[in-house]
This record gives C-alpha cells, sequence and structure tokens, in this order.
C-alpha cells in the first residue's frame, strides 16, 4: 500500500514537474502608443513571428496605448522585471541616465530617412544600445516612426507665432531647448496625458509624427498643424538584460530572428502609415494643415541653430560630429 501510495505522489510529482516544462516563457511587452501606429504594429508582428518561430514556447503580450504603465514607469517596470520589452521613443532615455539618445532629438539633424539608417544602423546606432547594458536594458533594434509636424490652435507659420505658447513634449532636455529656441514654454507630460492636456488647455500645442497625432485624436482639439519635419521620433526596443540573458540559447535565436522580421516590417511600414495619417487628418476636415514655404524653412532653422551648441555638453560634441560626419555622406 504504502509503495503505491508513493508511485501515484511520485506520478503527480512527474506531471507536475511536465507542465512546468511546458509553461510558455511570457514576454510582457509594454508600450504607450495605440496599435494602429507603426510601432504598435510591428509588436503584434513580433508577437506573430516570436510565437511561430519557437513553436509556441515563447508567448508575446502586448500591452499597447500605456494600459500596463505611462512613460516613466514602463521603464522603471522593464529594470524591475515586471515587464521584459518595451520600446520608447529615442526622447525618453534622459531620465535614465543616458542622455545619448537625445541626440536624435536635435533639430534638422538627419535630412533623409537614408542617412538616418546610417546612423541606427550602423556603429553609432550599435555603440548608443551599449550604454544600456549597465542600467541592465539589453538593446536589440531601433523602430522608426518619422519626422514631427506641430501643432496648436493657432496657426504655426514663422518661429514668432511660438511665443508664450505651452508647448507639451517628451522628458529630453534637446526638446526643451528646441521650445525655448523657438519661444514656447515647454512641457513635460506623459504621452497618455497629451489628448486631454490639449483639450482643457493644459497645454496650447504639442509636436509628433502624424500617426501619433491621428491616432490620439489630437488634431479633433488642435486647430492648426504646421507640416514642419523640424525633428526625428524614433525608438529602440529593449529587454531586461537578466531575462533575456537567461533564455535558452536557441530560443534567444529565434527571438532575435523574429525582432529582425519585425524590424525590416516597421521600417516598411512607418512613411506609409505617417503619410496615409496626414491625409485622415486632411479628410477629417478639423484642422487647418500648412506647409511651410522654403523662407519659412529657412527662418525655423535659424532660429533652432543654436540648440546643437547648446546640448554639446550634455550629449557629447564628438557624438553630435560623428552624427553629422555619417549623414554627410547621404
Ligand atoms: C510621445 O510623444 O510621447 C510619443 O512619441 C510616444 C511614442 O512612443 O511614439
Amino acid at each position: 500500500m504504502q509503495i503505491k501510495a508513493l508511485a501515484a505522489a511520485f506520478a503527480v510529482a512527474l506531471s507536475v514537474n511536465a507542465a512546468w516544462a511546458q509553461a510558455p516563457i511570457v514576454i510582457k511587452f509594454s508600450h504607450v502608443v495605440a496599435t494602429d501606429t507603426p510601432k504598435g504594429q510591428a509588436a503584434e508582428r513580433f508577437k506573430e513571428q516570436a510565437e511561430k518561430l519557437t513553436r509556441g514556447r515563447v508567448k508575446v503580450e502586448v500591452y499597447p496605448n500605456s494600459q500596463l504603465y505611462k512613460d516613466k514607469e514602463e521603464l522603471e517596470a522593464l529594470q524591475l522585471g515586471a515587464v521584459q520589452m518595451l520600446a520608447p521613443s529615442l526622447a525618453k532615455f534622459g531620465p535614465l541616465g543616458v542622455k545619448e539618445f537625445e541626440a536624435f532629438d536635435l533639430p534638422y539633424i538627419f535630412p533623409s530617412k537614408a542617412a538616418l539608417y546610417a546612423v541606427t544602423e550602423g556603429p553609432i546606432g550599435k555603440s548608443l544600445l551599449k550604454k544600456l547594458e549597465p542600467k541592465g536594458i539589453t538593446g536589440l533594434a531601433y523602430w522608426d516612426n518619422g519626422f514631427k509636424i506641430m501643432s496648436a490652435n493657432k496657426p504655426l507659420h514663422a518661429p514668432a507665432d511660438f511665443r508664450g505658447l505651452k508647448m507639451r513634449i517628451q522628458s529630453s532636455k534637446v526638446l526643451d531647448a528646441q521650445m525655448r529656441a523657438l519661444g514656447a514654454n515647454p512641457q513635460v507630460l506623459a504621452f497618455s496625458e497629451v489628448y486631454q492636456a490639449l483639450q482643457t488647455g493644459v497645454v496650447d500645442g504639442t509636436e509628433n509624427p502624424p500617426s501619433n497625432m491621428y491616432t490620439q485624436k489630437m488634431h479633433e482639439v488642435q486647430k492648426h498643424l504646421t507640416v514642419s519635419n523640424h525633428g526625428y521620433l524614433g525608438y529602440a526596443v529593449i529587454v531586461n538584460k537578466k531575462f533575456w540573458d537567461g533564455l535558452p540559447a536557441d530560443v534567444r535565436g529565434q527571438l532575435e530572428q523574429a525582432m529582425r522580421d519585425a524590424t525590416t516590417f516597421e521600417k516598411a511600414i512607418a512613411q506609409r502609415d505617417n503619410d496615409l495619417a496626414l491625409e485622415a487628418i486632411r479628410k477629417a476636415g478639423k484642422t487647418t494643415i500648412y506647409n511651410l514655404t522654403p523662407q519659412e524653412q529657412a527662418a525655423w532653422r535659424t532660429a533652432l541653430q543654436p540648440v546643437q551648441r547648446q546640448m554639446e555638453s550634455r550629449i557629447g560634441k564628438d557624438l553630435i560630429q560623428s552624427i553629422t560626419r555619417e549623414t554627410a555622406k547621404k
């Protein structure tokens, strides 16, 4: 009898172990934008590929729209291991102590997407991701969004039009300097709070690529929008380093492959999504869309020129120079 009972207990223990062995590895992927954006769609694509390539050994749970965490909290949650994967914009790494990413926010630093890719896909991009490791973070890829437009409830044609406006920015000090150079008062707010802040007049205006503006309905509370393309918005896809290093090597390889696929997909849709979003804003008919004349563009460039010099000591003169050298080749 005793032997039988022991055998039964052993069998139960074995089946519990087997169940454990089969339990999928869960990756919680948190982000702050809508699913219907370049980043949101790429996160879904990564999920699909990761689950397919690992044959279900990995389950990816995507939490869009700040459902789990807002901007600042999500980085803390990643470091604590409460989530495993994020794709914050490059403008949000300053509070983590990696200020160099703010180089991506410098006005007019990338003359084209080709120039941008030369940086993100070359040695500069790689060395920037390496700077995350002492923070317990592994950088996997850069995802693209696009060049930013400006919005407010008044026309924004000349730098003087910004005087005294309260403009929502991400946490980057470069963006703070950019808005000040235009004579505006920058205000840092989490992305999830922007629509309401615009609606209630807590801030007067903001900047973002069209896909973010449209999917958050910002155009419904902003009467004027200027296609200024004055700065860039992109992302670093990052994981908790301890989690990543602890994965079985074959699984990590499959996830790297899934990330390569999602990254190619993301880059292919980013521009088109932004063009479509701008068109949708135009069709919604609530916002006047303005394209700067060449003279106005020149005036914006002149007004924003001092920002680079001002930010040299924060970001590093050498880094800015190496970006400028790389982009000049394109
Ligand atoms: C923001 O303005 O906070 C956005 O750029 C958010 C995002 O992740 O695109």
